[in-house]
């Protein structure tokens, strides 16, 4: 992985799902190039692992993004000044057709993989916007360009995530606040997975098996996250992009 020295330094940047896979990935470049980072995870014991293992300016947050009182404990933290927000934090489906989805699967993919965005974004933004200035990243999935990557709540959560990228940045870009979207294929995380239908696993098995590129590190994700969020990347707002070893292209 290769370090920018000073992309960040001054920053202060907020990433959710920082205990672990791509979230603690983005949070570790960021404090290597000079970031403060405010570090979110629903998971304490992940987090102070974090904290114990890295260097910097490291503020680590307990805060479940879906819980209003959440949101409020993660902006308690960051101070006035906000340059970056990396929405990482996200959970599985167990790869359910519609016909087989259950409530509390739906609301609770729904719940993290969007709502929790929007409540953090939301109530970011008036920092950012105060400064006329912010770099917002969301982590979408290959399950939001093709329905054959993960069950249906799962699916329907990651286009929807492309869609609130899109129309925040149509409506922030003009005011110096970007907004863009990454679409990691497999990573070698510790997000569970697990094939809870038999007719997903007859239908989209196959095609696991045949289209899926390799595995990603985490930091080959964070790599691209954190060029978003930099001035690098200051003329991309709006962006879908793949990070996928090339799934997309099948
Ligand atoms: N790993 C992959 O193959 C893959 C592929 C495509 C997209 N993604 C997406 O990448 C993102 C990160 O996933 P990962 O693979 O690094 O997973 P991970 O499970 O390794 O890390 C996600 C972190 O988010 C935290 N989290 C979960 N719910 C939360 C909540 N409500 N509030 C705060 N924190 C919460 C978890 O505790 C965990 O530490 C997700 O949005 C996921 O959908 C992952």
């Amino acid at each position: 992985m290769t370090h920018h020295a000073h992309r960040f330094t001054g920053y202060t940047v907020v990433v959710t799902g920082a205990g672990a896979g791509i979230g603690r990935a983005t949070a570790e470049q960021l404090l290597a190039e000079g970031s403060r980072v405010i570090a979110v995870d629903v998971s304490e014991e992940r987090l102070a692992t974090l904290a114990q293992e890295v260097d910097g300016d490291l503020v680590a947050v307990v805060a479940d993004i879906t819980d209003p009182s959440g949101i409020d404990a993660i902006l308690a933290t960051t101070g006035e000044r906000i340059d970056g927000l990396a929405n990482v934090a996200g959970i599985m489906d167990g790869f359910e057709p519609t016909a087989e989805i259950s409530d509390a699967t739906w609301d609770r993919v729904l719940a993290v993989n969007l709502t929790g965005m929007m409540r953090l974004t939301r109530a970011v933004l008036p920092r950012m916007l105060e400064r006329g200035r912010g770099s917002i990243v969301n982590v979408g999935s290959e399950a939001g360009l093709r329905g054959s990557a993960a069950g249906t709540p799962y699916t329907t959560s990651k286009h929807a995530v492309n869609g609130f990228t899109v129309s925040t940045a149509f409506f922030y870009t003009p005011k110096g606040v970007r907004c863009n979207a990454v679409a990691p294929g497999p990573v070698a995380t510790s997000i569970e997975a697990p094939f809870r239908s038999e007719w997903a696993q007859t239908r989209i098995g196959p095609l696991l098996q045949t289209n899926l590129p390799a595995v990603a590190r985490p930091d080959q994700l964070s790599s691209a996250i954190t060029w978003l969020l930099s001035e690098d990347a200051s003329n991309v707002s709006g962006a879908i992009i793949p990070v996928d070893g090339g799934w997309a292209a099948i």
